[in-house]
């Protein structure tokens, strides 16, 4: 079909508006508005109009996820805000004990009701990684690194099709698309994805991968963004970081912004009040983690009021407002102490 620029112009516009469509639809809402055949033959078409009218691609075009050359080293990248890491507790004993030293450190203990709830998260096993937008627009993806210095995986985060590159025009939170704006979140393999490809690879007598985690990590520090193209990762935001913290006054109001900008955010998510919400919680996504499509090894709880979690600092490289329950291990190591041999009374 011969298109007149105009003609090609609208028809593009009007493809990446239905593709976008999808990809939000898909992996945010979790509805699929067509299927995966329908959508690769709209990003094909888009390419061929593309291809014909180059000056046509715009920043948020699917073909521009895959673009450019292999790196040779990655660039570091120093954080503005320092990407933190959790302290950990085991037991009931031990989140009643952090929820007492946090209420003797506010001045005023818990004033209220809305002061006292807490906002948890299943803790995903995967790579963290910070998703930098200005105006808008995807411009920096940066590991986690030492904490205070990571690396620039731009090319890599890019190829990642759940990551938008534009943030999608939203009907409350609108504002968070001016300046710049630091989304958090983890990079993970899905736990069916993992196993198709080892399930590929041993086929084929290649070596398989060891967990998702290791995989997900490996793939996002290889140099060709090719490669990490073919391995279907996902980013799944638990955080949004803004100069002004009243902007955002809850974590259920960073997790509302998410969804609506187009970022999937962590669906197991809530507001909880007191400790036997916050136990209950966390004893049902230690026994449903299996459900779960990426790999988890605790739940992560903080105070759901920000500014207060703010208030209360951080201690070396945890913030003291929020700590990570981690759920026992899923593989262990066993030691064999002892083997008793018996025969039976048959000789057997
Ligand atoms: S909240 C202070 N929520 O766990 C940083 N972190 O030990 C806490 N993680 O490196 C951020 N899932 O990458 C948060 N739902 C979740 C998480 C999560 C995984 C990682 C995070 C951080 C580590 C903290």
């Amino acid at each position: 079909m011969n298109l007149s620029y105009e003609e090609a112009n609208a028809r593009a516009a009007k493809l990446r508006e239905l593709i976008n469509d999808y990809r939000y639809h898909y992996h945010v809402l979790d509805e699929s508005t067509m299927t995966e055949a329908a959508a690769d033959s709209l990003k094909h078409e888009l390419s061929q109009i593309e291809e014909q009218f180059p000056d046509l691609i715009t920043p948020d075009s699917p073909s521009q996820r895959v673009a450019g050359q292999a790196l040779d080293k990655f660039v570091k990248v120093e954080h503005l805000y320092p990407m933190l890491s959790l302290q950990d507790v085991f037991s009931r004993e031990e989140v009643e004990a952090w929820i007492e030293r946090i209420n003797k450190l506010l001045p005023t203990g818990f004033a209220n009701r809305l002061s006292q709830e807490f906002f948890a998260d299943v803790k995903m096993d995967g790579l963290a990684c910070a998703l930098i937008y200005e105006d808008s627009k995807l411009v920096r993806a940066v590991t986690r690194g030492d904490s205070r210095i990571g690396e620039d995986v731009t090319m890599n985060v890019r190829t990642i099709e759940n990551v938008p590159l534009v943030l999608r025009a939203s009907k409350h939170y609108d504002f968070l698309r001016e300046g710049r704006v630091e989304i958090r979140g983890e990079i993970v393999m899905y736990k069916k994805d993992f196993e198709n490809l080892n399930a590929r690879r041993a086929a084929e007598g290649l070596e398989v991968f060891m967990n998702p985690r290791n995989l997900s990590a490996g793939t996002i520090r290889q140099l060709d963004p090719r490669l990490v193209a073919e391995r279907n990762l996902h980013f799944i935001g638990y955080d949004i970081l803004r100069e002004d913290v009243h902007e955002l006054p809850l974590n259920t109001d960073v997790y509302a912004a998410m969804r609506e900008l187009g970022v999937t955010a962590g669906k197991p998510a809530r507001a909880l009040f007191g400790i036997d919400e916050l136990m209950q919680y966390v004893d049902t996504w230690g026994t449903k983690r299996g459900a779960l499509e990426y790999q988890t090894d605790g739940v992560v709880i903080k105070l759901n009021q920000r500014a207060l979690h703010a208030a209360l600092g951080v201690v070396g490289k945890t913030p003291r407002g929020s700590v990570a329950f981690k759920f026992p291990a899923e593989e262990a190591t066993t030691v064999v102490r002892d083997i008793v041999i018996s025969i039976g009374r048959t000789g057997a």
